[in-house]
């Protein structure tokens, strides 16, 4: 069994992620940490307990983490992720807030991580204002991890929030970059532009895909989002390749290895993940950024999360 820590801003895609997660026979999901991001962070507390109580898992701890990036000023995307973060769905039955645990992210993080030395794999999918603070309390924190998987970053410039920024590290550059330089974990990236690339394509979804889902409002609201974006020939479900890559080894099929950082400043580019392919920042330490996958695979798992 893989054992499994998930830090999230449900979102739509995230919560594709999480049903994926639910889904493996391999995992065991010791706890959902809740980050601000796509929507305010309460929003994605209701919205993680929303996800498993359709799925039947509010066994599963969830906590409460960071309402705030460190110093940049807080954004949202509820152009792409609704109001609510998760497609604007009426939901009465929604579960409240008061399922959430007492003790907050960032402590169960550096617990459950320290209670599992070694075997923790850690996927963020969210702005990594969870993560930076953990390693500040803990710097021990990221060596006990068995591996670290994050969604977020780009690689050729080409953003979603800003015109070079990504919105998880846009949305917090400098945790982003406290983490990319401070985590010397086996680390594996799916930034903006891989997954644009490894989309599913539209034909390959068949209209069950969709109408499947028990959350199916969430669902069909970013499949018309993603249709209406230029140059997104396909479902592009960002947050599952990290939590894919994280489930099975055998998903990214191609991967380079280099040292990457973040910029801060920049008109432009503050939030724009920075790789050093000729090794000027002299740093001891490289993550894996994901190049292509098995896409075979992914529609296996994205099929077998809406059973
Ligand atoms: C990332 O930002 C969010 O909108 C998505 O949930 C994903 O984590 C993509 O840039
Ligand atoms: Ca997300």
């Amino acid at each position: 069994f893989k054992k499994l820590l998930i830090d999230v801003d449900p979102g739509v895609d995230d919560a594709q992620a999480i049903m994926v997660a639910l889904a493996a026979p391999n995992v065991e999901i010791l706890g959902i940490t809740c980050c601000h991001g796509n929507t305010p962070l309460e929003n994605v507390c209701k919205n993680t307990l929303r996800i498993l109580k359709v799925c039947n898992r509010l066994d599963i701890p969830v906590y409460r983490g960071c309402a705030a990036p460190l110093l940049a000023r807080k954004i949202h995307a509820s152009d792409f992720h609704g109001k609510d973060g998760l497609g604007d769905a009426p939901d009465p039955d929604a579960p409240g807030l008061e399922l959430l645990q007492e003790e907050g992210a960032v402590m169960a993080m550096i617990r459950t991580v320290k209670e599992n030395p070694g075997e923790v794999i850690l996927v963020a999918t969210a702005p990594l204002t969870n993560l930076a603070v953990a390693v500040k309390l803990d710097p021990t924190f990221p060596e006990k991890l068995k591996g670290l998987y994050i969604m977020g970053g780009n690689t050729d410039s080409r953003g979603n929030t800003t015109v070079c920024g990504e919105f998880n590290f846009v949305a917090d550059p400098e945790a982003a970059y406290i983490v990319l330089n401070q985590y010397h974990c086996p680390t594996y990236i799916a930034p903006w532009e891989f997954s644009c690339r490894n989309a599913l394509p539209w034909v390959r979804l068949t209209k069950r895909l969709f109408p499947q889902a028990l959350i199916t409002p969430h669902n069909s609201f970013q499949f018309e989002n993603i249709k209406e974006m230029e140059g997104n020939s396909g479902f592009n479900s960002c947050d599952t390749y990290a939590m894919a890559a994280a489930i099975d080894d055998t998903f990214v099929t191609e991967s380079e290895e280099v040292a990457v950082t973040v910029e801060l400043e920049g008109r432009y580019t503050r939030g724009m993940m920075v790789l050093d392919p000729v090794e000027m920042l002299k740093k001891q330490h490289k993550v894996n950024i994901m190049k292509t996958v098995d896409l075979e695979k992914l529609k296996k798992m994205l099929m077998d999360s809406l059973k």
